[in-house]
């Protein structure tokens, strides 16, 4: 079979249109030396000699699918891998990060890239060592996302082999993991702080609010250009002054605008404060070529617009009084227009639902937003439960305009978690229930066994019982014969005396 040639460029590229229309997957924006390489590995060692005739195969063979993305997607990696940034990571970014951060405010982190997961269990392992694994459960979520199913699926198992989690050191193997028959299980109790699902960087929307984004030899798998593209996803993604931690080889020379280095060796990043990439969720580039239409003088509308917003928010002056409150707002908390002007602390609802001072206060002291969660309110017999966002409004000079307070109302989604959390101890308490019917089960078959047994050994007893008895009988009966032999001639001879 001949290799494809360079001039093959248009075939080549055609096996990269077919996967994405037949199988809505995107190596287009992949480096296209090494996707080159892979593909024709693949061909190579299904036998075909053109990409035409590798397309046919494509077609008729579902496995040749499945065995051309596992060599595309390179899925080595490992516990800790590359131990000197992860000791960087460990010992500097995640103090410096929970040092910003409230003792109790929770901590979003995003592997991205995860392969069989390994890189998520050591962030955990990670993040337990930092804040004790109570904090840890209460605290920390992992979200840890890969394209290729096969490997999260192994992610999601947590049970990795003795050659799996030989860079573990000795006494976080005995912390972390429980050796099931030739595996070693990560705890269950940290495992569901880690969250597994399938994301596609290059279509999928990223997850959102990241304190600590990590994506670790992935990035280099794709051209300057979806790089380009997925660090503005990353950046969109991050929270505010949120760090990225990226893999050995992978630089961002050209996007030092959005990310500063906090080691560029270990390849730690923070996102820059107030800066703003070119992703959004809401990014619709607009017909080459139109003049934007002139949206000046809309002060009345933005005015209507923030008023009429379903959801309750007010917002204060840098020096704490009340600039703005909308309908909903004077509807939950009985405001008017008098209070405009007044400061937040003289209003009632300062302090119910929720004391807003301090988180008013450190939103403008440290210009980074804050959520409250769980706010109950109780008016007569009705509950609400709110969680609370409260935002620093910073001007284009930097300077702190002021700070925006608003209520979502999260009732429903309140009742939800509940019954979920009912219907998941139900679900609980039946699979413990079946857990014990099926040891009884187990016990019982165990008992009908040994009754078996003993059946079988009173069996065999009795067959030796009637072997021996037969052999008597015989015994007997041959005793039998001899004493009539014996009887006949007496017989015989009394027979003559008579006739
Ligand atoms: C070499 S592994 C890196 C694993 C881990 N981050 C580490 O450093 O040990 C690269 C991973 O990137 C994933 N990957 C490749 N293309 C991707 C894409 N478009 N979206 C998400 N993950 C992708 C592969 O499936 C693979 O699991």
């Amino acid at each position: 079979m001949t290799e494809p040639q360079p001039e093959d460029d248009g075939e080549f590229e055609s096996v990269l249109v077919y996967l994405k229309e037949s199988r809505g997957f995107d190596f287009t924006g992949y480096k296209r030396s090494s996707l080159r390489r892979r593909v024709q590995r693949r061909m190579t060692q299904a036998g075909a000699g053109s990409y035409a005739e590798y397309i046919d195969q494509l077609q008729v063979n579902a496995d040749e699918f499945v065995a051309l993305f596992n060599t595309i997607l390179i899925n080595v990696t490992g516990f800790f891998r590359d131990p000197e940034a992860w000791e960087y990571l460990r010992s500097h970014a995640i103090p410096a990060l929970l040092a910003e951060r409230g003792p109790t405010e929770p901590i979003r982190v995003w592997s991205a890239g995860c392969a069989a997961g390994q890189e998520a269990y050591s962030l955990a392992i990670a993040f337990a060592d930092a804040i004790g694994v109570d904090a840890f459960r209460q605290r920390v979520k992992i979200y840890a996302t890969d394209v290729d199913e096969e490997a999260l699926t192994q992610a999601r198992h947590a049970a990795y082999t003795a050659a799996e989690v030989e860079g573990l050191p000795e006494d976080k193997l005995e912390q972390y993991f429980e050796l099931q028959g030739n595996r070693y299980s990560f705890r269950k109790d940290l495992r569901r702080s880690v969250i597994f699902g399938r994301n596609d960087l290059v279509q999928d929307a990223p997850i959102s609010r990241i304190d600590l984004l990590v994506c670790r030899n992935t990035l280099m798998y794709f051209n300057a250009e979806t790089q380009t593209k997925i660090l503005e996803r990353f950046h969109f993604a991050l929270a505010p002054r949120g760090l990225m931690f990226l893999g050995k080889a992978e630089m961002l020379l050209s996007h030092s605008r959005i990310f500063e280095p906090l080691d560029l060796k270990r390849r730690v990043f923070r996102k820059v404060a107030g800066s703003s990439a070119g992703y959004s969720h809401f990014a619709s580039p607009g017909p080459p070529g139109r003049k934007p239409i002139d949206v000046s003088g809309l002060d009345e509308l933005r005015e209507h617009a923030f008023s009429a917003s379903p959801v309750a928010q007010l917002v204060v002056t840098a020096d704490e009084v009340v600039a703005l409150i909308n309908r909903q707002a004077e509807l939950s908390f009985g405001l008017n227009d008098r209070d405009i002007g007044r400061k937040l602390w003289n209003l009632d609802m300062s302090y119910r639902p929720v004391g807003l001072r301090p988180y008013v206060e450190q939103a403008r002291l440290e210009r980074r937003s804050l959520r409250v969660k769980d706010v109950e309110w109780r008016r007569g017999s009705d509950t609400v439960w709110y969680e609370v966002h409260v935002n620093p409004l910073v001007g284009r000079d930097n300077s702190l305009l002021g700070v925006s307070v608003v209520f979502h109302d999260v009732s429903w989604a309140h009742l939800l978690l509940l019954e979920l959390e009912h219907t998941n101890r139900r679900l609980e308490s039946a699979y413990e229930e079946l857990q014990s019917t099926n040891e009884e089960l187990e016990t019982t078959n165990e008992e009908l066994q040994s009754t078996v047994e003993e059946l079988e050994t009173t069996n065999e007893e009795l067959q030796s019982t009637n072997e021996e008895l037969e052999t008597m009988n015989e015994e007997l009966q041959s005793t039998n014969d001899e004493l009539q032999t014996i009887n006949e001639p007496s017989v015989t001879a009394a027979s003559n005396w008579t006739s």
